[in-house]
């Protein structure tokens, strides 16, 4: 009996995303029996060249069908159809392309990335600084303090500004920084992603662009699509986002804003020196074109010095300044800010009402609490000392297991590595895919990039794992890493039909 052939016909005026269209298709075609139980699918790479797409593609598409059920993989044989090819009962991935925006990465990814949320998984992929920081005892006696001291006050709407006690501590704590500013300048927001957005939205109009390093943070990727604007990617160095390259640009475009992350840029770990924090401020009133500067990171600093945050450089208020206290207290707390000058604050300020008309005041007095009593700089240390352990651990771990020819950063502060995998080998998404079935998970690369690169690059945040996780899960991957490039070998060189 000749082996049933799958056959693929690819729509590329359609709005659906490719990988979406091969599950689609392949899916019919075992539910209609054309690919019974046991039918070998072709490698992705054979198939990807047949059908003229990219290969990460069909990569997402098999482990999408994989992850319902609809197929297996066998370890140096193969993907086939399951046997039981009645999809498993997993949560159907969603068909989020929002905008048409031909730069950004392709949404399969993201969808891909939903795998590491399985339980058992050891998980470097999520952003989240370590639940075991959180200092939960603290917050449950701040939060009855306040409820104490002020009742049903805290539990009213709070004005869109923000609670003024907060405000006035922020231009605090960030005038230990060098920033000088007024609480009256400080807008207190929903985490730092809001922050983000109603900057955004008050200065960006649907169409527009925004310029920002390439990588750059997925969030910023998250708020164009939905806000259906263009972005701009400009190539980095180990010093962050390059003005070279950025200037060229300027001559010829007018984005709307600038978006970078000067200290511990997501997901390089890059510190851009002072010096090209002065020049990037000079290109920026050269060109007339605001900065987003996210400090997110910013206190996360385990070596050396930290250079001043952009705004403590910035004498003609060209830079929005966002942060929060998120990553350094208590994410779900969802408290960040904006510092922004005189003329652009009522037109945020109304941007912020109109979106969700005011941030926890509850939320803000107990953070206003926290910082009062010293909670933050307390933890900042504790943590980044702890932080500085993990990082260790995670580059023995790193020379230990992963692949020889793999390269990484040595990051002085943050939570993640940024690893690049030897293109010889399978591409991070691939290895995803088997790294999941070892119960490990971290960020591929291509997420962070607009149109395409980062193939072979890896995100892991080693701030949320103990050393004694980090050299179990760093192991696994490793594991996962020769087991797949052994079988990367057989699959592809195997005749097929
Ligand atoms: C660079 C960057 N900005 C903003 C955010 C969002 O932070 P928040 O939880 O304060 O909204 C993150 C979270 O991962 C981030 O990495």
């Amino acid at each position: 009996m000749p082996t049933p052939a799958i056959s693929i016909s690819i729509d590329r005026e359609s709005e659906e995303p490719i990988y979406r269209q091969l599950i689609r298709q392949i899916q019919m075609q075992i539910e209609s029996s054309e690919l019974p139980a046991g039918t070998r699918l072709p490698a992705s790479r054979t198939l990807a060249k047949r059908i003229d797409v990219s290969r990460i593609s069909v990569v997402n598409a098999y482990a999408e069908l994989r992850a319902e059920g609809y197929l297996s993989a066998h370890a140096g044989r193969g993907t086939f159809v399951s046997r039981d090819s009645s999809p498993a009962a997993t949560t159907p991935i969603s068909n989020g392309t929002m905008v048409e925006n031909n730069n950004l990465p392709d949404q399969s990814l993201r969808d891909l990335m939903r795998l590491a949320r399985r339980h058992g998984i050891v998980n470097f992929s999520h952003g989240s600084p370590p639940p075991e920081f959180f200092p939960v005892a603290m917050l449950r006696d701040a939060l009855n303090t306040v409820l104490e001291r002020d009742g049903a006050t805290a539990l009213t709407y709070e004005m869109a500004e923000g609670y003024p006690p907060l405000r006035a501590a922020v231009r605090d704590y960030v005038s230990a920084l060098g920033i000088r500013t007024r609480a009256d300048n400080v807008l207190i927001t929903g985490g730092t992603q809001q922050a983000l957005d109603l900057v955004i939205q008050a200065l960006v109009a649907e169409g527009e662009t925004i310029v920002t390093s390439n990588p750059t943070y997925l969030g910023m990727i998250d708020i164009a699509r939905t806000r259906r604007i263009q972005i701009h990617g400009i190539p980095t160095d180990k010093d962050g986002i390059r003005l070279d390259c950025l200037e060229h640009y300027l001559m010829e475009n007018t984005p709307r804003l600038i978006f970078v992350m000067p200290s511990f840029q997501n997901p390089t770990g890059h510190v851009m020196p002072l010096h090209r924090r002065r020049q990037l401020i000079n290109l920026a009133e050269t060109y007339n074109v605001p900065i987003v500067e996210d400090a997110i990171y910013h206190e996360f600093r385990y070596n050396g010095d930290a250079p001043p945050p952009l705004k403590a450089l910035d004498d003609n208020d060209y830079v929005f300044h966002i942060s929060g206290f998120t990553k350094m207290l208590l994410p779900g707390m969802r408290i960040g800010y904006v510092i922004a000058g005189g003329s652009q604050f009522e037109r945020l300020v109304r941007v912020k009402q109109a979106a969700d008309i005011s941030t926890s005041g509850l939320n803000q007095r107990a953070i206003h609490l926290l910082l009062q009593r010293g909670v933050l700089s307390h933890h900042l240390e504790r943590n980044n000392r702890e932080l500085r352990r993990r990082r260790d651990a995670a580059i023995a771990a790193a020379e230990e297991h992963f692949p020889p020819g793999t390269t990484w950063n040595v990051p002085e502060g943050g939570l993640y590595l940024w690893a690049k995998l030897p293109q010889t080998g399978p591409t991070a998404a691939e290895l995803f895919i088997a790294a999941i079935q070892n119960q490990v998970a971290f960020m591929i690369g291509n997420i962070f990039y607009l149109n395409g690169g980062g193939s072979y690059h890896m995100r892991l945040n080693f701030g949320l794992q103990t050393p004694e996780r980090i050299e179990a899960g760093f192991r696994r991957l490793g594991r996962a890493w020769r087991n797949l490039a052994c079988d990367y070998d057989e699959i592809e060189k195997a005749p097929l039909f």
